[in-house]
């Protein structure tokens, strides 16, 4: 018997010590798993025969409790490959396929008697890994006080970062490598909620470029009652660790089992278009959980907004006071500028009906803006009561006889505990008067005081409004909310969120310098789309306030070519209607082009310098091109191999003008129609901080008439 164990033991720790190897689908990937010499979870993960992350710990520190670092052997290993295909509800393309091989480790600590599980899922662009705590006796409650989750680097990588920040992803990137990264040199202005968390800590996605051309995207998947993970960098040694927002009292995840981490997700290629069209953060969410998803549109809309974001033009506020109480009518002063008066808002219906956008956002429209002064104030809005100006009622009617809908605006002023106590009100208001999407704002410090932005609390706060708002056939829009993870697959009523710096930068800060626009695809991007707000044609604020230095960092045809690149379901036409109307011709791309697609290609990216995207809108054989580059002109080269073959298309060009550049002449553009087919290639000259953007549609015999073809 004592033979017999003895035995047993041997194979047990031979077990523990060997690794344990995972292939993905095209062998192109593989994953090693395996307890160090005092039994602590380490993975390292290889890209074309090439290491990509060296060997890493995993693991956690609890409070007042032994930490789940360490002790582990290995009970079990199970291994399961999936190869299916879903359509999402909307997207970049009709069909995804989710493809991977999935190994699922459980580890005992044996001292402890807890045990814990990694779920591993590989695919042929990456990794994806989370933690699995099922109910047992010795681990019910516990509390997080770190994620000890590393990612060893191989070298000292080109890295597009931003600061790891508790409140606020809006910030332009800087391109250093890890060993430079600095987050207190960078530029911090704002609206209001700026700070890191350390020097050397970044947020995440964050993308890094190899020596060896390798790009590796580090984020997460799926954020669900967790916060958000950024990243601490050893800058010694090129080791990245997790580091996860906190919370008001200083713990980073309060746990109840059974309870999963959101999936720590490595996607690397060595081409830089295979990690916009990785489809990996979108397959380790869950599936909808909406059924009747019948209400859920993606669409182009309008909005009191640009004009309250330049200068000398409108504002939110009815009136000023500096001190009053919300429903406390006592206002000292009206203000003549205030945007969301009826006949303004009739204004924009009318245009949004002409041009046939469905949507009609007006922000300012309730009271609460006559007092919100940054005083971390509780009761600023109740969500419900217009402002005496802006006829709800009539608005809604009027809007409705033309086939246009308002979109409503929540902004929370980051009082949290406030918007949930009126918001079932404040859906009711909604519902009462047809309005069927709401966008959503957290501008300001966090209430309940102390919470964070993109802490646990507040990540399942936003969901909860999702929820909410599915349940009653509403479609959301979050304006500084956690950065998204790929839930719009679970919550597809979430078409989009900001989390990032938007164009609305532009109109009165630094702005966003001219290669931003070709980083965020590749990192704010990856979790979900954002709400960009592109189409501003009047380019330079010194038109609306002489020797206002701010402007938009683009050409008025890259404008244009955002619509492609950034993608997005919910598109607004941010500048203001009468600016369209001086530029009839330019403002048709934005009249034209799609929201929803069926397929995407990737024609050329180089994140920080250009992006080349080609998309075919859904049920249609028209096709869209958005291409973008940074502060330096080059020539897109732009195939159509994509297009029915022996068909020619009506391409209308829009591009810069010869003398175009974003900062001494932005505003000038060229449009011509020429004729292509499979075979075209085309060669696009783009400006400085200039773009193109193309719209196809297959010609008719009479149409191919007079056209030159390419
Ligand atoms: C910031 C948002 O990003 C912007 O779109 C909005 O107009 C203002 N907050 C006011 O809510
Ligand atoms: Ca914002």
């Amino acid at each position: 018997m004592r033979k017999f164990t003895t035995l047993l033991l041997v194979v047990f720790t031979t077990i523990n010590m060997m690794s344990q190897t995972l292939y993905s689908p095209d062998k192109n990937f593989r994953l090693d798993f395996s307890l160090n010499s005092v039994g602590t979870p380490t993975y390292s993960l290889t890209y074309k025969n090439q290491t990509v992350v060296k060997p890493s710990s995993m693991g956690f520190d609890l409070y007042k409790a032994p930490s789940l670092k360490s002790g582990f052997s290995i009970t079990n290993t199970e291994y399961k490959t999936v190869d299916e295909t879903w359509d999402p509800v909307w997207g970049e393309v009709k069909t995804i396929r989710d493809n991977h091989n999935e190994m699922l480790v459980t580890l005992e600590q044996k001292a402890e008697q807890r045990s814990i599980k990694i779920r591993f899922r590989l695919f042929d662009d990456g990794l994806g890994f989370r933690y699995e705590f099922d109910k047992q006796p010795n681990l019910n409650y516990f509390r997080i006080t770190d994620e000890l989750t590393q990612f060893a680097m191989t070298g000292d990588h080109k890295t597009f970062w931003i600061p790891g920040d508790y409140d606020s992803n809006e910030y332009f990137y800087t391109t250093t490598k890890l060993s430079e990264v600095d987050a207190s040199k960078v530029d911090g202005t704002g609206i209001g909620t700026h700070g890191y968390f350390a020097k050397n800590g970044v947020q995440t996605p964050l993308l890094m470029k190899t020596d060896n051309g390798f790009y590796i995207s580090l984020f997460e998947a799926a954020l669900v009652d967790y916060p958000a993970m950024q990243i601490l960098i050893d800058q010694k040694n090129l080791i990245l660790t997790s580091s996860l927002v906190p919370d008001a009292v200083g713990t980073k995840a309060f746990m109840q089992t059974p309870q999963t981490t959101p999936w720590r997700t490595i996607i690397v290629s060595d081409k830089a278009s295979d990690i916009l069209a990785s489809k990996t953060i979108l397959n380790l969410n869950e599936p909808s959980k909406i059924k009747n998803t019948d209400f859920i549109h993606p669409q182009k809309f309008i909005g009191v907004w640009w004009a309250m974001h330049i200068p000398n033009h409108w504002s939110w506020d009815y009136a000023h006071a500096p001190n009053i109480r919300l429903k406390d009518t006592d206002w000292n002063a009206l203000l003549p500028q205030h945007g969301a008066k009826t006949e303004n808002v009739k204004r924009y219906i009318d245009f949004a009906a002409e041009n046939g956008f469905q949507g009609v956002l007006v922000e300012g429209w309730n009271i609460g803006w006559e007092d919100w002064s940054g005083n971390w104030k509780e009761d600023v809005f109740d969500f419900v009561t217009p402002y005496p100006d802006f006829d709800i009622k009539y608005l809604n009617e009027y809007a409705h006889s033309k086939g246009v809908k308002l979109i409503m605006h929540h902004e929370t002023s980051a009082s949290v505990t406030n918007y949930e106590r009126h918001i079932d009100k404040a859906i009711e208001l909604m519902k009462k008067y047809g309005y069927d999407a709401v966008k959503t704002g957290y501008v300001g410090w966090i209430i309940p005081r102390g919470e964070k932005h993109d802490g646990q609390w507040m990540v399942n706060h936003y969901i909860r409004v999702a929820e909410k708002m599915a349940a009653n056939s509403i479609m959301l829009d979050a304006h500084e909310p956690v950065r998204p993870t790929g839930l719009h697959r679970t919550y597809p009523n979430w078409l989009a969120c900001e989390a990032a710096r938007g164009n609305e930068f532009n109109a009165w800060s630094a702005g966003n310098p001219p290669e931003h626009e070709t980083i965020l695809p590749f990192t704010r991007l990856m979790g979900g789309p954002m709400d960009y707000t592109p189409g501003i044609f009047e380019i330079k604020m010194d038109y609306y306030q002489k020797g206002n230095p701010c402007q938009v960092h683009t050409t008025l045809a890259k404008q244009l070519a955002l619509y492609v690149t950034m993608y997005s379901p919910l598109q607004m036409a941010a500048d203001l209607p009468e600016n369209y109307e001086k530029h009839k011709d330019a403002f048709q791309f934005i009249k034209d082009v799609a929201v929803d697609w069926d397929d995407t290609k990737y024609l050329e990216a180089e994140p920080g310098d250009y992006i080349t995207i080609a998309r075919k809108a859904k049920n249609s054989d028209n096709w869209f091109i958005g291409g973008i580059t940074d502060e330096n002109a080059r020539t897109a080269v732009i195939p159509f191999n994509y297009l029915d073959e022996k068909t020619w298309y009506i391409a209308t060009i829009y591009g810069d003008a010869p003398d175009a550049d974003w900062k001494a002449n932005p505003m000038v553009y060229k449009i011509q129609k020429v004729l292509v087919n499979s075979k075209s290639v085309l060669k696009q000259k783009l400006a400085p901080g200039g773009g193109v953007a193309l719209s196809l549609k297959k010609a008719t015999k009479d149409e191919m008439k007079d056209l030159k073809k390419i």
